[in-house]
């Protein structure tokens, strides 16, 4: 089998410039976890392993808004959405999820010639690393998305590092979260205009495609919200031409499915192109802002968003590890917004 040529790109969120002393602390740790997933695609690794390990050093991190340091809900706490996916070329695997599918009505056909796997996590409080769950709950149950204590609970049977909900508040989102409170203090406003989001996409060199994203969702926003972080097609989605992540207005990337649209674009007009036609149609449709990092089967990169700012870090074709503050995309502005 010719070898493919791995990939990886990450994105650290779209949303409004931050502060200026945070932009070369958010850059290092983008270098360091984009170097993480690089040195296990290097050592021969899975892409899933790749894109795990990249999301797992940015949800430590306070300055991201997933894991530690992620935003708060109105009553002050964190809940936490995260997904991932994977296409594997070479058939169906074994697992929970994989027999509930073949003995289910999405079933793919037997000697179908790829591997897809989903698992994602909503509301979760008190796990450390989101992602990981959201693995979990791919590879040990015949479910797909599991949110709140249901979910809690699979992470002691995973042996996932379990924490108590304030260990994941960082001063600086109890600060941000006071302030808030402080200036609106009848109706809370969500806003997802605070980067933070996180994700990951990866091809590793047997064309395993994989992605992940994870975050705290959007500051002001209700107990029990879920975001597109958690909804495969949404947020985060793999299949044999590309694997995407996503960033931005969850309620508007929703809506426009948007990292479904960017992959299926993928496969007819190259990663760059559908990365920026996606973001175009999500303009469109909702007047919302997001943004999204694609790997295509080829092992093309694409990136493209419409909110103020968007940072990603990607290897570059010298296998070095690059980061870049990406400008918006032209004549995708959010014109005409529609709820
Ligand atoms: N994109 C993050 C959220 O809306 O939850």
């Amino acid at each position: 089998m010719k070898p493919f040529k791995s990939a990886l790109v990450i994105h650290g969120g779209a949303g409004a410039h931050g502060p200026a002393e945070e932009r070369a602390p958010r850059r290092q740790a983008m270098i360091a976890a984009v170097k993480a997933g690089a040195a296990l695609l290097r050592a021969g690794g899975e892409a899933l392993d790749a894109v795990i390990a990249a999301v797992k050093v940015l949800e430590d991190h306070e300055l991201f808004n997933a894991g530690y340091g992620a935003v708060l809900n109105t009553a002050g706490r964190v809940e936490a959405d995260a997904a991932v996916m994977l296409a594997r070329p070479g058939g169906p695997a074994d697992g929970p999820q994989a027999q509930a599918c073949r003995g289910g009505p999405t079933s793919a056909p037997i000697g179908a010639k790829v591997h897809i796997g989903a698992g994602a996590v909503a509301a979760v409080s008190r796990v450390r690393h989101p992602v990981e769950l959201a693995r979990a709950v791919m590879e040990r149950t015949p479910h797909l998305l599991m949110a709140g204590a249901g979910a809690e609970r699979l992470a002691a049977q995973a042996k996932i590092t379990r924490c108590r909900p304030h260990e994941l508040i960082s001063p600086r989102a109890r600060e941000r979260w006071r302030a808030r409170i402080e200036a609106s203090a009848a109706v809370i406003i969500p806003s997802a205009s605070e980067q933070g989001t996180v994700g990951a996409v990866a091809l590793d060199w047997r064309g395993t495609l994989a992605a992940a994203t994870s975050t705290g969702g959007v500051s002001g926003k209700l107990p029990g919200r879920i975001g597109d972080s958690a909804i495969i097609g949404a947020g985060v989605f793999a299949d044999l031409h590309a694997a995407a992540s996503a960033t931005g207005e969850g309620e508007a990337i929703m809506k426009a499915a948007l990292c479904r649209q960017a992959v299926q674009l993928a496969g007819s007009i190259g990663a760059q192109n559908a990365a920026e036609r996606a973001i175009r149609l999500l303009a469109e449709l909702t007047g919302g802002r997001a943004g999204l990092v694609l790997v295509s089967r080829k092992g093309q990169i694409g990136f493209a968003h419409n909110a103020q700012t968007m940072e990603v870090a990607l290897l570059d074709s010298g296998g070095f590890a690059r980061h870049l503050w990406l400008a918006p995309l032209a004549g995708a502005g959010p014109a005409r917004r529609r709820r």
